[in-house]
């Protein structure tokens, strides 16, 4: 067994004591700052929420991009959550990436291109036909069929994708089937298949997880994303015994890092989030809920300036506006809100990786429990995606069964 196979009991252990610890300080992460501007654990925890207000700007940058510093810095406060430390970490594999051949790439995004090497060296050797589930263009499957020899078949339900993806298959063994990979004829294809994902979403992976248990799929390997694009309100654990309930919403704190955002798109996303909340401060004071929700607002709207936006939002949303409103003052109160945010928040973002881990743990200990010998590991530096997990699965074989033995005569 290598240190990134689990056993069932492994998994199911790590499960239950996560899930317990992220259950007992829901309080921490459930109550979202840019809708509660002071959530309850900040009485509970004066000190903690004192410490993370009075940060500079430069230490928040840096805290938001680094789970590992705020898990110790929760455990500062909360001596207890350094065990988090220890439940979300995962072994990062060692394979060297294999580099997907210059001819064969040149259609591949740079970072795509890192991403395919990463995750191909992680499966290691492909034996079998393959099916790239949720396949894009097919990059993935196009390098391993180049790779191993195998012929692959790649399902994506964009037929744009398949098209271009056709084209750059040339002459290597890839098909392309244009299907949706919900519908209930995709899980057939993957009876004898090994089954790969990089980068599927919510329903879509568990639909393979699903499939491929079903149609005793010979191996797996998955790298999710998008835990929240479900279908249902609320997230429906995949074992009987999980100890955390998760609606949608919250499992987008499991996806909320992007170290990919360039400066400009930062500063364009800070500027967003203060005047949305300068909106909600202004309709606060109207007596409206902070949390009650609004449809989105066009980015193009943002062009006009402050005033125009916000007087634009309140007509949509049914307030009158006041036409001697001190709008320089609303935005500022918006950038100020903002500021606590970021602060507060950084206390919610301790337990973004460890929740995703705990959706991981729950995808590998269904295949666990199925007859399958799971790895989970990371197959890339956070820095290339935060996406970075990668669950493998082999099948067991089915235990050879002794012959009933002839009573005696
Ligand atoms: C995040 S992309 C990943 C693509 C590719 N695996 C990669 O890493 O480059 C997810 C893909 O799923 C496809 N997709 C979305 N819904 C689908 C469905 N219902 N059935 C099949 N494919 C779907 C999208 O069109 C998109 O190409």
């Amino acid at each position: 067994m290598n240190s990134a196979e689990l056993t069932e009991e492994a998994l199911a252990r790590r499960f239950q004591r996560l899930g317990a610890l992220l259950d007992a300080h829901a309080e921490l992460w459930r109550p979202a700052p840019f809708h509660v501007p002071r959530p309850a654990w900040c009485a509970a925890h004066p000190g903690y929420a004192a410490h993370l207000l009075a940060l500079g700007e430069a230490e928040v940058a840096s805290l938001a991009g680094d789970n590992d510093a705020l898990v110790d810095l929760a455990g500062r406060f909360l001596p207890e959550l350094l065990q988090l430390r220890e439940l979300s970490a995962l072994p990062r594999l060692q394979e060297l990436p294999e580099v997907p051949e210059e001819s064969a790439s040149r259609h591949m995004p740079g970072r795509k291109r890192a991403q395919i090497g990463a995750f191909a060296a992680g499966v290691g050797p492909v034996a079998r036909p393959v099916l790239e589930w949720c396949a894009g263009k097919g990059h993935l499957g196009r390098h391993l069929a180049r790779r191993w020899g195998v012929p692959v078949i790649s399902l994506e339900w964009d037929g744009a994708l398949c098209a271009d993806g056709e084209r750059l298959a040339g002459g290597v063994g890839q098909t392309f089937v244009h299907a949706d990979a919900l519908a209930t004829a995709s899980a057939g294809l993957l009876a004898g298949r090994h089954a790969l994902a990089l980068h599927a979403c919510g329903d879509l992976h568990l639909a393979l997880l699903r499939g491929a248990v079903e149609q005793a799929a010979p191996a797996l390997d998955l790298a999710p994303c998008c835990y929240y694009r479900i279908a249902t309100p609320d997230y429906l654990p995949l074992n009987p015994d999980a100890n955390l309930r998760l609606s949608r919403d919250e499992l987008h704190l499991a996806v909320t890092e992007t170290v990919t955002a360039g400066v400009r798109e930062r500063r364009e996303r800070d500027r967003a989030q203060a005047w949305k909340l300068a909106f909600l401060e202004w309709r606060a004071a109207r007596r409206v809920a902070r949390d009650q929700t609004f449809k989105p607002v066009a980015a193009a709207w943002m062009a006009a300036g402050f005033a125009a936006w916000i007087e634009r939002l309140a007509a949509r949303e049914g307030f009158a506006t006041d036409a001697a409103a001190d709008w320089p003052a609303w935005e500022a109160t918006g950038w100020h809100r903002l500021a606590e945010v970021r602060r507060l928040e950084l206390a919610r973002l301790a337990f973004r990786r460890p929740l995703e881990i705990w959706l991981a743990l729950d995808r590998a200990l269904f295949l666990a429990r199925r007859g399958y010998r799971v790895r989970l590991a990371e197959f890339c530096a956070r820095e290339l995606t935060p996406r970075n997990i990668l669950i493998s699965a082999r099948r067991m074989a089915a235990p050879i069964m002794d012959a009933p033995s002839e009573p005696e005569p």
